[in-house]
C-alpha cells in the first residue's frame, strides 16, 4: 500500500504532540510528520546518547522542542493544553529491559505514571483529540512457547520493563473506559488506541543493550562484538514498518473515532523471525566485513527467550501489513549507518522515508 496520499490527507496541517521525539523512533517520526506537512510538538528529554538521530537530522528545527520529563504533570499538562494538538503520540519511555533492572521504580515512574499524566492532560482537551500510546509485544504474560500472541491474550512482564508497559495499557484501557469511552465520544471528543510492536531496528539507535547499536559501536571500534543472547528469536521490524501502522492507526482513528480506539498488534509476518545469531551475521555481510563471539557470560537479567506477534487483527481490521521481510530490514539498517558516514543523516533519512511510503 503506497501511504504518501492517505497519510498526508491525514497530517497535513494538524497539530501533533510527539513525546519522546529525541529518541531512536521518535525522531524518525518527527522526520516522517515534518515530511508530510504536520506541525509537531515534541516533548522529551534531552538526547542521551552522542551521535543521536534527532541531533543529526536537525531535529530542533523540525519542531517545536519542549526538553521536559514526562513525570512533571503540571508542565506536561501545560504543554498540551497550549498546544490544542489534534493527535498524541505518546513514545516517551523508559525503554531498556537491562536498565529497568537497575532502576525499576524509574521505570514504573515515566512508563506508568508518565502515560496517565498524557491522559490526563488529553482528558482536559475540550476540542476533538486523537491519542496513540506506544507499548510493545513484552507487555504479554510470555509463556516462552511457540506461540504468538494476540491482543485478547494476558497482559504480564517478569521484567520490570515489561511489566511498566502491561501497566501502561491497563492504565490507557482504564482511561478508555471511564472517560474515552466510546459509546460518549459525542461529549468527550477523545479517541484513543494502544500500539504493541517488536523489536525495531533501523538507523540511528544509540541505544545501550541493542543488538543493532552494539553491532555498530563494534564495528566503529573494530572490535569483536559480543552477542548475549545468541539464539533468542525476536520479531525483527524495521523502524518505518510500525512508524506506518501508527500513523495509519492515528488516520483510522480521526475518520472513525469510535471504531478503531482499541489494542493493536504490530510486527512482521508470523513466520518471519530471526534470531540474534542470525541478525549479527546478516548485518556483518551487509557491511562487508566484522567479527562477533558467543561467549559464555556471568550471571545475566532475566530475558525473554522466544517472543512472536499474532498481527492478523491488524491486517483485517486495520488494513496493515508489514511491507518489508526482517532480511531486508537489516540492509536498510546497515545501508544508513554506511551511508551516513560519508553523507548527511537527513537526507538519507528521507531518502528511506519515501522509498518506504511509496513502495
Ligand atoms: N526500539 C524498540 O525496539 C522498541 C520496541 C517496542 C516498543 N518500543 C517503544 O517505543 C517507544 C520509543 O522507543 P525508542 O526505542 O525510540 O527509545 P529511546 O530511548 O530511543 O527514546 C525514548 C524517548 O523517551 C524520552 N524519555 C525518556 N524518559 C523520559 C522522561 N522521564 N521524560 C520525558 N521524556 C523521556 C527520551 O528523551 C526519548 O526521547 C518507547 O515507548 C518504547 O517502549 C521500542
Amino acid at each position: 500500500m503506497n501511504y504518501t496520499v492517505t497519510f498526508k490527507e491525514a497530517y497535513k496541517g494538524k497539530k501533533i504532540f510527539l513525546t519522546g521525539h529525541t529518541g531512536f523512533k521518535g525522531a524518525w517520526m518527527l522526520a516522517w510528520l515534518h515530511q508530510l506537512g504536520a506541525r509537531v510538538k515534541g516533548y522529551a528529554l534531552a538526547p542521551y546518547y552522542e551521535k543521536s538521530l534527532y541531533d543529526l537530522i536537525d531535529g530542533e528545527k523540525l519542531c517545536e522542542s519542549v526538553i521536559a520529563d514526562i513525570r512533571d504533570e503540571e508542565r506536561l499538562k501545560k504543554e498540551i493544553l497550549d498546544f490544542q494538538p489534534d493527535f498524541i503520540f505518546h513514545f516517551a519511555a523508559q525503554p531498556l529491559v537491562r536498565r529497568s533492572y537497575d532502576e525499576p521504580v524509574y521505570t514504573f515512574g515515566v512508563n506508568v505514571m508518565g502515560t496517565a499524566h498524557v491522559l490526563e492532560a488529553a482528558r482536559n482537551l475540550t476540542n476533538f483529540c486523537a491519542v496513540i500510546i506506544i507499548t510493545t509485544d513484552k507487555v504479554y504474560e510470555n509463556k516462552e512457547q511457540n506461540y504468538h500472541y494476540k491482543e485478547t491474550d494476558r497482559l504480564g512482564g517478569h521484567d520490570p520493563y515489561s511489566a511498566s508497559k502491561a501497566c501502561t495499557e491497563i492504565v490507557a484501557s482504564s482511561y478508555r473506559n471511564s472517560f474515552f469511552n466510546p459509546i460518549h465520544f459525542a461529549e468527550h471528543k477523545k479517541t484513543m488506541a494502544t500500539a504493541r510492536a517488536g523489536n525495531v531496528i533501523g538507523g540511528g539507535d544509540r541505544s545501550m543493550d541493542r543488538i543493532i547499536p552494539d553491532i555498530i559501536k563494534g564495528l566503529e571500534k573494530n572490535e569483536t562484538i559480543i552477542i548475549r543472547n545468541p539464539s533468542s528469536v525476536r520479531p525483527w521490524q524495521f523502524v518505518l514498518e510500525p512508524l506506518s501502522g501508527y500513523l495509519l492507526l492515528g488516520s483510522k482513528l480521526y475518520k472513525e473515532p469510535t471504531r478503531y480506539c482499541k489494542a493493536w498488534n504490530f510486527g512482521p509476518d508470523n513466520d518471519d523471525v530471526l534470531t540474534v545469531k542470525e541478525v549479527v551475521e546478516q548485518a556483518l555481510q551487509v557491511w562487508g566485513h566484522g567479527n562477533y563471539s558467543t561467549p559464555i557470560l556471568a550471571k545475566q537479567p532475566h530475558e525473554a527467550g522466544l517472543l512472536k506477534l499474532d498481527i492478523s487483527k491488524t491486517i483485517q481490521k486495520l488494513g496493515w501489513k508489514p511491507k518489508l521481510h526482517s532480511k531486508d530490514a537489516i540492509s536498510h539498517t546497515m545501508n544508513w549507518y554506511k551511508k551516513v558516514i560519508k553523507e548527511n543523516a537527513s537526507a538519507y533519512t528521507i531518502e528511506q522515508i519515501h522509498f518506504y511510503q511509496e513502495l
